[in-house]
């Protein structure tokens, strides 16, 4: 029998997201085929302390299982950065072959972890650094998305000291050049955390200082009356876009209780829009995918504003959602991968990306 890969999965994570990453890891660790795969679990709790679990011989049954306690070995981030080096502390023959990060938000999906991985010089699943970061400040990757010469919504962005100095500024420049309603979002968050929607001055107001608790950089938006459709891209250098979707809410926005809650929005897909829509959808996530340097996988969504059709890209998310009732997966399924390919094709391009960067010469 061939030898089985190890897997180390993290997930837990400092962020408001803790939850939604251990739904995953949960889900995930389900789908795994335990004929091929040593799964090896790193929990980190929200306190930032992490635990290595020991290695699962079958996937476990519910969350509060993955929620290692003190007890278990680590605590201390050194001991378990050695477990994840090939050779480094783990026994003969051991060495994790690959970590796959579940984190969602801060601390996850922002670049920070992929950064101690790759001093770990270990192979990990999904986008690297710079992608992930860039993916994460909603105001960075906007400008990259403008030089793509993608078409997105109006917007502006300052900080913290700038809003101090001179909110009058601000809000007729927003007035101005946005008018009402608008969104306020903080730069680097997800899951419509410190997200919301603005209809009068007083409204904004109380709006920026909110997104100002969550983050030193906001991002005000121009309201956009549109249907909202997404598209899974996996691949590294050579992406693949899925079959587009469309999530329809009924709730005012698409915000954290109705993504993670109370189920106001559903999933359509494929998406019930026109063959040349769906078509140059696919064809601007893949651009945006290669304009961030993406790889692994993203989920790209999109605006397709009602009064006019027109496609507006909105962002970017490097670590989608990934239960196999996301969309992300689900779209890739709708496409002809299902979920445990869909696993495997993750493991071997974070594989594939780690063996192309060896071959680089550093001095
Ligand atoms: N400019 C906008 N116009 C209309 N709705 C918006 C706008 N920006 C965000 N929304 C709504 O808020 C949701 C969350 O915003 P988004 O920018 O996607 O943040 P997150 O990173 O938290 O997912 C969107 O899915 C959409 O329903
Ligand atoms: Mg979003």
């Amino acid at each position: 029998m061939a030898k089985k890969v190890r897997v180390g999965l993290i997930y837990g994570g400092k962020s408001g997201e803790h939850e939604v990453s251990l739904q995953t890891a949960l889900a995930v660790m389900k789908a795994f085929n335990y004929d091929q795969y040593d799964i090896i679990p790193f929990y980190i709790t929200k306190q930032g302390k992490w635990h290595a679990g020991a290695p699962l011989t079958a996937p476990p049954e519910e969350v509060k299982q993955l929620q290692y306690e003190a007890s278990a070995a680590g605590g201390d981030l050194v001991p378990v950065l050695q477990s994840l080096q090939p050779g480094g502390g783990a026994a003969e023959g051991k060495a994790l072959d690959v970590i796959f990060p579940l984190l969602h938000g801060t601390y996850g999906e922002d670049g920070t972890i992929q950064g101690l991985l790759e001093m770990a010089d270990v192979p990990y699943v999904g986008a690297g650094v710079l992608a992930s970061a860039v993916g994460m400040d909603k105001a960075m990757m906007k400008k990259v998305f403008a030089h793509e010469g993608l078409p997105q919504c109006i917007y502006r962005h300052f900080n913290r000291t700038q809003w101090t100095k001179d909110p009058a500024f601000f809000i007729m420049e927003i007035e101005v050049s946005l008018g009402y309603p608008c969104f306020v979002k903080p730069a680097n968050l997800g899951s419509s955390v410190g997200i919301s929607k603005a209809k009068n001055r007083e409204e904004l107001t109380a709006a920026i200082e909110l997104a100002l608790r969550y983050d030193r950089k906001v991002i005000v938006e121009e309201f956009v009356d549109a249907r909202e459709i997404e598209v899974s891209v996996l691949g590294n250098d050579e992406p693949r876009a899925s079959v587009p979707g469309e999530v329809i809410t009924s709730s005012d926005f698409y915000d954290y209780d109705a993504k993670y809650v109370d189920g106001t929005s559903r999933m359509q897909i494929p998406a019930d829009i026109p063959a040349d829509i769906a078509e140059t959808v696919r064809e601007m996530a893949l651009r945006a995918y290669l304009a961030i340097d993406g790889s692994g996988l993203s989920r790209v969504d999109f605006f397709l504003r009602r009064s006019d059709n027109q496609l507006l890209i909105n962002e970017v998310n490097t670590m989608p959602g990934f239960t196999p009732f996301s969309m992300y997966p689900l779209m890739w399924k709708e496409t002809g991968m299902p979920y445990s390919e869909l696993l495997d094709t993750l493991i071997s391009l974070a594989i594939a990306r780690h063996q192309e960067k060896q071959r680089l010469t550093y001095s």
